[in-house]
């Protein structure tokens, strides 16, 4: 949560760190600022606002020749201390000579901020970020390096920042602990900032940095220390990230046009991993195939729309390759008394690969001695470097808030996975194998022919018509109760209308009450051995006066006898239906948020990485 960003090199960069942080404004927006350095005044121009960065913009105004060339900037997802312009960052010591941006959390900020009143400082807002410059001012002496060295022992927690002295305007130094932050090199000047998207446009060279390593940038250089020894040069690593993949590329926002680009994330996802013989390479995994095959049980850790993917994986795996599979919530996991060990697989799955809960949950299985592997979008991020094994999603930058693309691919890298188990473990036969290749190798083609039809269109027209409902029940059974799932989570998060989401059959047992004349009842009907059932139960709500909007498989003339609205999903076997079924939920939330006037892409009180408990 939280974005932030450096500059200092030869360039004004006011409008470098606004630019680079409306790229990072998916991380948080309910407030944000900035502030500038240059030599003659310490702090040339300093900015806060409540509110997304247009906020930010008009509070700061025209930029009126603005010549600091070195400068820090924020955009918030509250965490400690209410969304207001005291709790926005840039946060200063009371002196005014330290000013810090933050993403994380510091622990124990409580006892810091404590014993700081107690020697007489005097705090400006409610944050815990507001302890780091304080703490820092308190240690300097001529040297901002060396005083947030002296400062990160003291400092629990996971965060990143960057610190700043009005004494020494043409540098910056930059920490992290299980936060993102990453280095941007460019000709005589230097970047450093929550995500590369920030500085994407200005230079593609970038560093990356370890856990509690202090980075001094200068506009000709940076150097890391590791405590008070310098670490030798770290080469750039060139990134080849498409930009307009941080662009909305034609489309009215991220989120429909991360819809539409499904079909190339899961191209790419399968991409060299599948043999034209059906057979499955998963070179990352850091276990052999001879290990992988004996592997006893997989638990499944995630959150959100990751721990969906999760329980879709349990279907495939559980049925092609007969292992048993738990999936549970991280957040909770990490608590629990953990039976993985030896011998077991867990798969912590994340997209931005920074989620705390998860990242926890696989740290007490790693401890436990079971082989974690991180099913994650982000290369480089912390699951990647906590983890034994990495499957990467290759979904491309995701900037809406409310997954989509990550989403798929990371069923369709849980069923490349599956299917190389299954095989494995000759659970599957060869040509059984074969063919379910074939079949997932033709799902991008059929998604790209649905989202180019029709469907889409009339989806979002279908969706609006019930954009004054209050209530949505979501209904499914086998690999529908994920889906089901998955799209009550994007309606009630970007329409803010609330949901309930059940496995069919469960219903009977309490949510049926719920139900009255002219209840909107989504109903997961795709084809499959539990069609019929799945009819029944529909039967049951519609005498009860509920109408029914069912996600049915192409084809299946029959559900438009039971169902008000057909939303269509691509023809797939029934156990992959959950990759193409959940896109039209997908655009049927979107088009009811849209009727009702929301952002879908920056959906109130969200952030795209959770980054604190
Ligand atoms: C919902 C959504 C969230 C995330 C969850 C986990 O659309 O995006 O529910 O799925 O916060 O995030 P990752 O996958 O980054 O661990």
């Amino acid at each position: 949560m939280c974005g932030i960003i450096g500059y200092v090199g030869g360039r004004p960069c006011r409008e470098l760190i606004l630019t680079g942080l409306e790229r990072l404004e998916y991380r948080g927006y309910d407030s944000s600022g900035f502030a500038l350095l240059d030599e003659a005044q310490g702090v040339a121009e300093s900015v806060r606002a409540v509110g997304n960065l247009g906020e930010l913009r008009a509070a700061a105004g025209a930029n009126g020749g603005s010549t600091s060339t070195c400068g820090l900037g924020h955009t918030r997802w509250a965490t400690h201390g209410r969304v207001t312009e005291a709790n926005a960052h840039p946060h200063a010591s009371a002196d005014g000579s330290v000013l810090v941006v933050m993403n994380g959390i510091i622990e124990n900020y409580g006892e810091l901020r404590q014993e700081l009143q107690d020697a007489g400082v005097v705090f400006a807002s409610e944050t815990d970020t507001e302890v780091v410059p304080q703490l820092i001012a308190r240690e300097y002496a001529g040297d901002l390096a060396a005083a947030v060295r002296a400062v990160l022992p003291k400092l629990g927690g996971h965060f990143a920042f960057v610190a700043a002295h009005v004494a020494e305007p043409g540098r910056l130094v930059a920490v992290r602990r299980e936060c993102p932050l990453v280095i941007g090199v460019g000709a005589s000047e230097r970047f450093v900032a929550s995500a590369i998207p920030a500085f994407l446009r200005e230079t593609r060279d970038v560093v990356l940095i370890d856990n509690d390593e202090v980075v001094v940038l200068e506009a000709d250089d940076h150097t890391i220390w590791a405590g008070a020894e310098r670490l030798p040069a770290r080469r750039a690593e060139r990134v080849e990230w498409d930009e307009d993949a941080a662009e909305k590329g034609g489309y009215e926002t991220f989120m429909l046009k991360e819809i539409h680009e499904q079909p190339a994330a899961l191209w790419d996802t399968i991409g060299d991993r599948m043999r034209p013989d059906g057979s499955v390479e998963l070179p990352g995994l850091g276990l052999d195939d001879a290990t992988l095959a004996r592997v006893e049980r997989i638990h499944v850790v995630a959150c959100g729309t990751s721990y969906h993917a999760g329980l879709v994986g349990r279907y495939l795996i559980e049925d092609w390759a007969r292992v048993p599979v738990h999936v549970e919530v991280a957040s909770e996991y990490r608590y629990r008394t953990c039976l993985a060990g030896p011998g077991d697989l867990v798969l912590g799955i994340t997209q931005s690969g920074e989620t705390a809960d998860t990242l926890a949950a696989m740290r007490v299985a790693r401890e436990r001695g079971a082989h974690v592997v991180a099913v994650t979008n982000i290369m480089g991020s912390q699951a990647t470097r906590d983890s034994d094994g990495v499957l990467y999603t290759r979904a491309g930058l995701e900037i809406g808030v409310a997954a989509t693309k990550t989403h798929t691919a990371q069923v369709m890298a849980l069923s490349l996975l599956a299917l190389k188990l299954g095989r494995l473990r000759w659970a599957l036969t060869p040509a059984g194998a074969l063919d379910l290749a074939e079949e997932l190798r033709r799902i991008p083609e059929l998604l790209e022919t649905y989202l180019a039809s029709p469907a889409p269109a009339q989806v979002l027209e279908a969706a609006a018509a019930y954009a004054d409902r209050p209530f949505f029940l979501y209904l499914g059974r086998h690999v529908g109760v994920p889906v089901c799932f998955e799209g009550a989570l994007k309606l009630k998060e970007i329409s803010y209308i609330p949901t309930e989401a059940y496995p069919a059959g469960e219903m009977k047992h309490g949510p049926i009450a719920l139900l009255d004349e002219g209840s909107p009842v989504v109903v997961v009907a795709t084809d499959g051995h539990v069609f019929d059932k799945v009819v029944s139960n529909i039967q049951e709500v519609r005498a009860r006066g509920a109408r029914v909007i069912a996600v049915a498989t192409e084809g299946n003339e029959e559900i438009s006898r039971h169902a008000e609205d057909v939303l269509w999903a691509p023809r797939t076997p029934a156990l992959l239906s959950p990759i193409t079924s959940v896109v039209p939920l997908q655009l049927f939330a979107y088009g009811l948020a849209r009727a009702r006037g929301l952002n879908v892409d920056q959906p109130r009180n969200l952030a795209k990485t959770v980054t604190v408990e």
